[in-house]
């Protein structure tokens, strides 16, 4: 993996950034959270963004980070769960390494989700539903763009950390 990045996909609240913590410091890498640095540059929640500039304008911010990100090396990259909605953004994050979805259930989804009031697209909606009908929309895209798929339902983000690392070394 050396001067490769590892790039984390999945659904909203699958743990890519608790896992992708954890596994950065597996490989001693740097961490990247897109949405972090979205939230610095701007100086503006993600829900702020998005209530006051609207999606689209979000896009256009995370795909410029993803083109930015793509140029690092040794990190380990958190996206958002909407990275795979421009295929742009998959075509510079694989050319810099390698893409894992973080693959969780619906019901693992919302439980990570319940009380989160971070999440514009899950607001003021009926939180399972929109789950579940945002993931079967999305869910043949993770898969397509992943190299490796990783169920992250049942083990801890330390020990999905540990995993993750052994599948990529065997790779
Ligand atoms: C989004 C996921 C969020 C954030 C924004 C849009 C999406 O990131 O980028 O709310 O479209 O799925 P997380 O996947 O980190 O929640």
């Amino acid at each position: 993996m050396n001067n490769k990045n590892i790039v984390l996909i999945g659904f909203m609240g699958c743990g890519k950034s608790i896992i992708g913590n954890e596994l950065a410091k597996n490989f001693n890498f740097n961490f990247i959270d897109t949405d972090c640095i979205i939230e610095q540059q701007t100086n503006k929640s993600i829900e702020e963004i998005f209530n006051v500039f609207g999606e689209a304008y979000f896009r256009s911010l995370e795909k410029q980070i993803y083109a930015d990100a793509s140029k690092m090396k040794n990190c380990v990259i958190s996206t958002g769960g909407g990275v795979i909605k421009d295929v742009q953004n998959i075509i510079n994050l694989k050319k810099s390494g390698l893409i894992i979805y973080l693959k969780a259930t619906p019901k693992k989804i919302y439980n990570n989700l319940k009380f989160d009031d971070k999440r514009p697209l899950l607001r003021n909606k009926n939180k399972f539903s929109t789950i579940c009908s945002l993931l079967n929309e999305r869910e043949h895209l993770y898969n397509k763009y992943a190299d490796i798929i990783f169920d992250v339902n049942d083990d801890s983000p330390f020990i999905l950390a540990k995993n993750i690392k052994n599948a990529i070394l065997n790779r």
